[in-house]
Order: structure tokens, then sequence, then C-alpha cells
């Protein structure tokens, strides 16, 4: 013991691995009342380790060429030792990632997260959105199937819409005039490198803002207004062991629920890996129903319901930034859901339906019916936003308690 402790000596002389420890886990004060919504923040942690951890052997055995690609993934699924598990990991994995964020991200919206002083926090966060997006889009074009080509000329294509520069743009993206070997490679080292540095960088730099101004809870209370006669909050618990412990049942009952993903379904009917990347890339058929992975379809489906090309594109990024501006959209004198009005509490759930509305539109062909459908939800998607000053203010609140509630 006392050997470990010269050991501990030695290194805290050197590097500050107690003063970390101890600022990041073991004084680390968190609310008490923190529920299962909580468990998200972490779990979205372990699915970027098994990411990273599946991407690695991944491209061992991957080739980024346009004449391999396709067979070095059939390759890792039948003929490389446990490669099948590898790949469902890192396809479950991707999937796995979106849930957990939208869930976390939700949770934000539900106790106002987003609020001061975590303005930054939430922006870290959506930074942090944006580059996954970004990482899961240029990796679905890796395994070089019919959906991975087509849905990245889609894509691609899109920004040839905006004026004067957009076709340049396209091509400069691609590197040819159509999605090809160039478009692999770059996309190759965009997902394997340059992208998950930026997202790790994010991750850190979103961690160390939470722990500068500390968790939110379900009651929307700063728990730091209340501190005892040493200066730790009255509601706050030290995060290890407590949460550690709490933690650690959330990652037991992912870990069951993902591997059964992984053992038992796949494919999850088409909704983790499509059917058509099955069939090898072919520049000269077009599949007939192009569409995204099932994450991105709420804002494919927004596109598609704006008849013209360029303003569909807009209306594709403002439905993301407008989760930006959300620190500053909502004026409710609180955060939680729990003590705001009818009014927020009838716009959120309007919100949940109409991002899930979306999300399965997108995934179907336009027919004209869905294409009403996808107008109506998209309306309602943006008047959540661009109605919130007006009804976080007009609506009743209920009266906050002083301290947090906890049975
Ligand atoms: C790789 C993705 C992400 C990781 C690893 C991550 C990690 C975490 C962790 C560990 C926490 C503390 C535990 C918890 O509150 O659940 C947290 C809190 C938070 N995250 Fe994230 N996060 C990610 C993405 C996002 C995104 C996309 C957003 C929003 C756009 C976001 C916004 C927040 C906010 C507002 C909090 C504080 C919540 C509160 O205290 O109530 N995060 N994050």
């Amino acid at each position: 013991m006392s050997a470990m402790k010269s050991l501990l000596d030695w290194i805290d002389a050197r590097f500050p691995l107690t003063k970390l420890w101890n600022e990041h886990l073991a004084q680390y004060y968190a609310p008490k009342n923190l529920n299962f919504w909580y468990f998200f923040g972490s779990l979205a942690l372990l699915v970027l380790v098994i990411q990273f951890v599946s991407g690695i052997f991944l491209a061992m055995n991957y080739k980024p060429d346009a004449g391999l690609a396709f067979g070095s993934v059939e390759y890792i699924m039948r003929d490389v030792n446990w490669g099948w598990l590898i790949r469902y990991m890192h396809s479950t994995g991707a999937s796995a990632f979106f849930i957990v964020v939208y869930l976390h991200m939700f949770r934000g919206l539900l106790y106002g997260s987003y609020r001061g002083p975590r303005e930054l926090l939430w922006i870290i966060g959506m930074l942090i959105y944006v580059a996954l997006m970004a990482e899961a889009f240029m990796g679905y074009l890796l395994p070089w199937g019919q959906m991975s080509y087509w849905g990245a000329q889609v894509i691609i294509s899109l920004f040839g819409a905006i004026p004067y520069f957009g076709e340049d743009l396209a091509l400069w993206i691609r590197g040819d005039y159509v999605v090809s070997d160039a478009t692999l490679n770059r996309f190759f080292a965009f997902h394997v490198i340059a992208v998950p540095l930026v997202l790790l960088a994010l991750v850190l730099v979103h961690i160390m803002a939470l722990h500068e101004v500390g968790s939110n809870n379900p009651d929307g209370i700063e728990i730091k207004k209340k501190k005892d006669e040493r200066g730790i909050p009255l509601d706050g618990i030290p995060f290890h062991p407590y949460y550690t412990v709490k933690d650690l049942v959330g990652v037991a009952v992912f870990l069951i629920l993902f591997a059964t993903v992984i053992f038992y379904l796949p494919e999850m009917g088409g909704y983790f890996l499509e059917h058509d990347n099955f069939v090898p890339a072919d520049p000269l058929k077009t599949p007939e129903h192009i569409k995204p992975l099932w994450y991105f379809t709420p804002f494919y489906a927004i596109l598609r319901a704006v008849p013209n090309k360029f303003l569909g594109v807009v209306a594709m990024g403002a439905a993301i930034f407008l989760l930006f501006l959300l620190p500053w959209l909502d004026r409710s004198p609180v955060k939680s859901i729990r003590y705001k009005g009818i009014l927020s509490r009838i716009a959120l759930a309007v919100f949940v339906v109409s991002f899930v509305a979306l999300a399965w539109l997108g995934t179907q062909p336009a027919t004209p019916t869905l294409t009403m459908f996808a107008r109506l939800f998209a309306a309602l998607y943006f008047a959540f936003f661009l109605l919130m000053p007006i009804y976080t203010r007009i609506e009743r609140t209920k009266p906050v308690p002083e301290r947090v509630t906890f049975k």
C-alpha cells in the first residue's frame, strides 16, 4: 500500500492526477436528484469508445479504393476472424450513437439544460451533433454499396443548389464530376482521422464546460446557490462513487440492448443497414428510392417538403440552426418542464410528434399525400422554435421549490 502511495506521490509531483480525480470525480458535486435521463451523457461516451475501437479494427482490413472497398467489407464479414462482430458493432454503434444523443438532447429540452449558465455547453453539444452527422455521412460512403454511392451523390449535389458558386463547390467536395474513387479516398481520410479528432476535442471541451457550471437537474434549480459552510452544495453528492455506480446500471442495460441488436437484428429491418447497400455501387444504375439512414430522415423530409431545391436546403439548414438558438428563444422564468405551463408542454409534445413523423416520412417515397403531411409537420417543427419566445412568456408557470425534490 505504501508503495502505491509513494508511486502516487511521485506522479502527483509531476502530473495533477489526484487533483484531476478530485476535481472531476471524488469532489465534483452533482445534484442528488438526477434521474435516468442523465444516463445518456455517459452512454454517449461509451458509444464513442466503442466506435473508436471497432473502427480501428475495421480499418485494418478495409480498402479505401472504389474497386476494392465493397469486396473488402464482404471479406471482413466472412473471412476475418470476428470481422462480422467488429463490423456489426460499428454499424449498430452508429445508430446507437444517434439514439443516445437524441435522448440526451431531449433531456436538455425537458429540463431547460440549454438555459444560462449552460448556453455554451449547449452550443458545444450542437457542434458535436453537427460533427457526428458529418462523421456518419462520410462513413456511410465507405462500404461502397448502392445506397452509399447514391446517397452521397444526392447530398453532395445539394450544394449545387447554392446560387453562383454551388456547382463549383459540389465539384470541389467530390473531387470529380460524379462521386468516384477520389471522393471515397477523401471521405475515408475525414472519417478515420480528421472528424474523430474534432469529435474527441469537442467532447473534452463539452465535459470541461459542464464541470465549470455543474449539472442542471430535473427541477432546473441551481444547486450552487445553496451551499454549506464548507462551500459544498447542500443538494450535491460526490460524482464518485454515487454517479459512477449509477451510470454503471445504465451501461449494463445499454450493453444488453446493444448486444441483442448485434446478435439478433444487426440490420434492424433495413433501418441500421439498408438492403440496397448489400448491392455494390453502380454509377449507371440509380436505385428506385434513395434515402438516408433513419437519423437523417427528419431533415431529409424537410428538404423534400420544400418545392424549390435551394429553399429546401435553406429550410434543412435552418431546422438544425434553430436548435443552436434555443437558449435565447426560451424566455420562461423557469427551466424545467415540471414547472412550465401548459403551452410549453403542448409545444414540446407537438415537437416530438413532428420530429418522429418527419423521420418516418423521410424513409418513405414522396407521394403527394405524404408530401402534404411532411409540409404540415415541417411547419409544426418550425413553429415550436419560432413561437417559443411567445408561449414561454405568456403562460402561467408553477412555483419552483427552494431545494431539489428528492424521494
Ligand atoms: C458524443 C456526444 C456527447 C457526449 C459524449 C456527451 C457527454 C455528456 C456528458 C457525460 C454529460 C453529463 C451527463 C449527462 O448530463 O447526461 C453531458 C451533459 C450535457 N450535454 Fe452532452 N454529450 C454529447 C452530445 C451532446 C449534444 C449533441 C448536446 C446538445 C446539443 C449536448 C448537451 C448537453 C447538455 C446541455 C448537458 C448538461 C445537461 C444537464 O446538466 O441537464 N451533449 N454531456
